[in-house]
């Protein structure tokens, strides 16, 4: 078995290689490489496949059509149905919950909510643990096993926890997760917990934990499955390719996504631009990540940029100022110092899009608002929703576009939030370390909370023609 698994990595080799996106090093490393960083520069790392092999788009698109139709475990993931784009080589000791095949739903309430003919809403949230994180966990993980890591750790604000912790258990492989103590939705923690991940309560923040991680990476038992781990990227960006299928490949105008580490950003981003490089889409989507206000350090730069000058990512700013004390009730989101920024800003500056921040208020009534149309997804996902309404209103957005908004989280990750925000209890806390200050409150504006009605038929329809 490890031998069948050596010489399948040999032979990826061929397929890809890992190259420093820093354009003065371009380093370029092998696939086996167990590096998470250029090692020469410290230049954040990304897969480069050699699509050559691929075929020409018709064969491409034929090929991915009859596979979604076959019962073979691996076409039955939505995200090894697209196997000859990643970076791994036949057989793949493949890892799978059968992530991916998420639905594209229409949202007409959110779409007038957000002053638009149609809006749709990508669906992420319908993964195995209930979260995008398991098309790049699915990746991530399958390269430990190809590698022979014994523990796959990350640091997470709670979804990339359960998604590794439940890969890690699929595959076997210990896991170890390190999680900001009283900063993670119960319903994510409680995953962790029963997937069988050590979970490691860390006193700090998202930040801090992701420090430790990077020291961490150093051991040569321990292999990092963050997104700065370029082949969790890989399995994320295939999202793109099932988008352009369910499209019937008729590129949208805007695709649009919450931005917190930015990975999710750097993946849909690569994921479209092979699609252009293979000829299989002729034009790229403009790309636009959203972020909570009080966590938005990408959304400050992208605000200095001068667009004009910006030569379409060629030119990237070399730093970007962390948000000390990030504070935002979307907890999936709630980073200061996100890893993936470079790779995420040269994406989104590529396809003619923008990096924006909404407020608290706004991402509480987006969510309310997607909740309406029968979809539930977490807060952070409803960043997408809000972000299109304030584009739309600065003409980013024409009301004839053709959008697209990727929820990336099931609204169960954080049920507390929904709860309080329909009973009108919703509150962002001063952020004072000692505790002190007034909380700011959310005002529930699509406000649904119980009623307490008498156990008999005349009260209750009654109740119903009150709210009628
Ligand atoms: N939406 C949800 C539901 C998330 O959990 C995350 C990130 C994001 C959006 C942002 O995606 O980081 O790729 O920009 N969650 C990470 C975690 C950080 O640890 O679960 P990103």
């Amino acid at each position: 078995m490890m031998e069948k698994t050596a010489r399948a990595a040999d032979k990826a080799a061929e397929k890809a290689v890992q190259r420093c996106i820093d354009s003065a090093c371009g380093a370029i490393y092998g696939l086996r490489e167990r590096i998470y960083v250029c090692p020469r520069c410290g230049g954040t790392l990304e897969i480069d496949c050699h699509l050559d092999a691929a075929g020409d788009p018709a064969a491409i698109r034929k090929r991915w059509e009859e596979r979604a139709a076959s019962r073979d475990p691996r076409d039955v993931s939505g995200v090894w149905r697209y196997r000859e784009m990643l970076p791994f080589d036949e057989p793949i000791p493949f890892v799978t919950l059968f992530e991916g095949n998420t639905p594209l739903y229409h949202g007409p309430r959110s779409a007038r909510y957000c002053g638009l003919d149609d809006l749709r809403l990508k669906h992420q949230g319908c993964n195995p643990t209930g979260s995008f994180k398991d098309t790049g966990m699915t990746t991530a993980i399958t390269q430990a096993v190809v590698l022979g890591a014994r523990t796959a750790v990350c640091a997470s604000t709670g979804n990339t926890s359960a998604s590794l912790a439940a890969y890690a258990g699929r595959a076997g492989l210990q896991s170890a997760v390190l999680l900001p103590r009283g900063q993670i939705s119960a319903g994510k923690l409680a995953q962790s917990l029963d997937y069988g991940a050590l979970v490691c309560e860390i006193d700090g923040n998202f930040d801090d934990c992701m420090r430790l991680i990077q020291e961490l990476g150093d051991d040569p038992s321990i292999y990092v499955a963050n997104s700065i781990n370029p082949f969790r990227i890989e399995g994320q960006k295939t999202v793109a390719f099932e988008m352009m299928e369910q499209c019937l490949w008729q590129v949208p105008d805007h695709v649009v996504v919450p931005g917190g580490n930015m990975g999710n950003s750097t993946a849909l981003g690569k994921g479209f631009q092979e699609l252009l490089d293979l000829g299989l889409i002729g034009r790229l989507p403009k790309l636009s990540a959203i972020q909570a206000e009080g966590a938005a350090p990408v959304a400050q730069l992208f605000a200095t940029l001068d667009l004009t000058r910006a030569d379409g990512g060629a030119n990237l700013p070399a730093t970007m100022a962390p948000v000390e004390n990030p504070r935002t009730l979307a907890t999936a989101i709630k980073i200061g110092a996100p890893v993936s920024w470079k790779k995420a800003l040269r994406a989104v500056l590529r396809s003619g899009g923008r990096i924006i921040s909404v407020s608290e208020q706004e991402i509480a009534d987006a969510k309310a608002m997607i909740g309406r149309d029968g979809i539930g997804c977490e807060p952070g996902s409803a960043t997408t929703v809000a972000g299109i309404k304030k584009l739309v209103a600065a003409g980013h957005i024409r009301a004839d576009e053709n959008v697209i908004a990727v929820l990336t989280g099931h609204m169960l990750k954080d049920p507390d939030y929904v709860s309080a925000y329909h009973r009108g209890t919703l509150a962002l806390d001063s952020g004072a370390k000692d505790g002190s200050g007034a909380p700011q409150p959310i005002h529930g504006a699509f406000q649904n909370s119980p009623e307490r009605v008498a156990a008999n038929k005349a009260a209750i329809l009654a109740t119903l023609e009150r709210r009628r």
